[in-house]
Order: structure tokens, then C-alpha cells, then sequence
């Protein structure tokens, strides 16, 4: 049967921020590592799926969204049975924090870029989402 591979391109600042008022908290930076990373993002992206909140496919721009496929996940939504509607193809979870919060489980590639930004932020990366799968591995892990 075929599966789903899910992975994860992100970026985050020095001590984790990732939002700040609805959008990047570096957005509007046209420094080479800023710009070099939203294209990146887009590269990368290209021609799969991309999960995520309706806040996050909100702010894709519009030259970004004839090349792949944007889907809106919701709270409502099972994410086993959502992941399964597209077994086969490559599915990026784009995020906000309570998305990768439900799907960091199915990740099998994270990728983060870390950005030179040491301002303020509204949404944090967690670092438990790396290991948001490992039941039985925890659970030996607390004895
Ligand atoms: N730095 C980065 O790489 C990066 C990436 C993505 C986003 N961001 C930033 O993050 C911010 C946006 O994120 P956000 O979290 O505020 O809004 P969001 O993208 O709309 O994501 C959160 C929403 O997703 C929905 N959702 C879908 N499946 C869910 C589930 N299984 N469990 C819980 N909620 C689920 C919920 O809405 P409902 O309850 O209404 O369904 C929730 O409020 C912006 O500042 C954006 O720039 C940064």
C-alpha cells in the first residue's frame, strides 16, 4: 500500500520564534539569508501538498499557489484520516503550532532553518515536536 510522507520545512529565530501578528516575525527583511529562505520554502514545496492552518494558507502569496496543492486542515479534522487522503505524493505540515502540535507524530523529516532574527514573537517553535511520536521510547525514558 502506498504511503504518505510527511515532512516539515520550517524557519525559526535565534531562540525559536516563528509568528508574530499573523505572519513571519522577519517578514519584509530583504537580507540574502531572509530572502534565501522564503525561496527555499517554495522550492522545496514545489508540486506536493501543503497542510496547514487557515492562518498559514492564508498568507501564502499568490504566485505560490498554482504550483502546489494548498489544503486548510481544521481542529474538526482526524489528521490520520486526512494524512490518508494522499497517500503517494509528499505532504508538508506548514504549521501554526496547535497543526504541528496534531501531526508531529507522522513527521519522518523536519527541516529548520534557523534565522539570524532576535526580536519578538507570538508563536514558538517546540522542540518536543522532534520527538512527538515515541510513546514507548518516552515512557522508558521517565523510569
Ligand atoms: N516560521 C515558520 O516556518 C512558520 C510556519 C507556519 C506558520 N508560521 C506563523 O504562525 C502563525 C500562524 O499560526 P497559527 O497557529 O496562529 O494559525 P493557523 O495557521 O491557522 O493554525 C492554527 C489553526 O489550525 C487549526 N487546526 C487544524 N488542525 C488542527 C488540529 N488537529 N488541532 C488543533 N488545531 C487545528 C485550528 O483552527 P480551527 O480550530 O479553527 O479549525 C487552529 O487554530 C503566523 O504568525 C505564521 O506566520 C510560521
Amino acid at each position: 500500500m502506498k504511503k504518505t510522507v510527511v515532512r516539515v520545512v520550517c524557519a525559526i529565530g535565534q531562540a525559536g520564534q516563528i509568528g508574530l501578528d499573523g505572519r513571519l516575525p522577519w517578514e519584509g527583511n530583504r537580507s540574502p539569508e531572509f530572502v534565501a529562505d522564503v525561496a527555499r520554502f517554495f522550492d522545496v514545496t514545489r508540486g506536493h501538498v501543503l497542510l496547514a492552518g487557515p492562518k498559514t494558507i492564508a498568507s501564502v502569496p499568490d504566485f505560490a499557489r498554482a504550483d502546489r496543492e494548498l489544503v486548510v486542515v481544521r481542529s474538526s479534522m482526524d489528521p490520520e484520516d486526512t494524512l490518508q487522503r494522499f497517500a503517494g505524493r509528499v505532504v508538508f505540515i506548514g504549521g501554526g503550532p496547535p497543526v504541528w502540535d496534531a501531526y508531529a507524530r507522522f513527521v519522518s523529516h523536519w527541516d529548520v532553518t534557523r534565522l539570524p532574527y532576535d526580536g519578538p514573537a507570538d508563536r514558538w517553535f517546540d522542540a518536543r515536536w522532534l520527538t512527538g511520536g515515541g510513546e514507548v521510547a518516552r515512557n522508558h525514558r521517565d523510569q
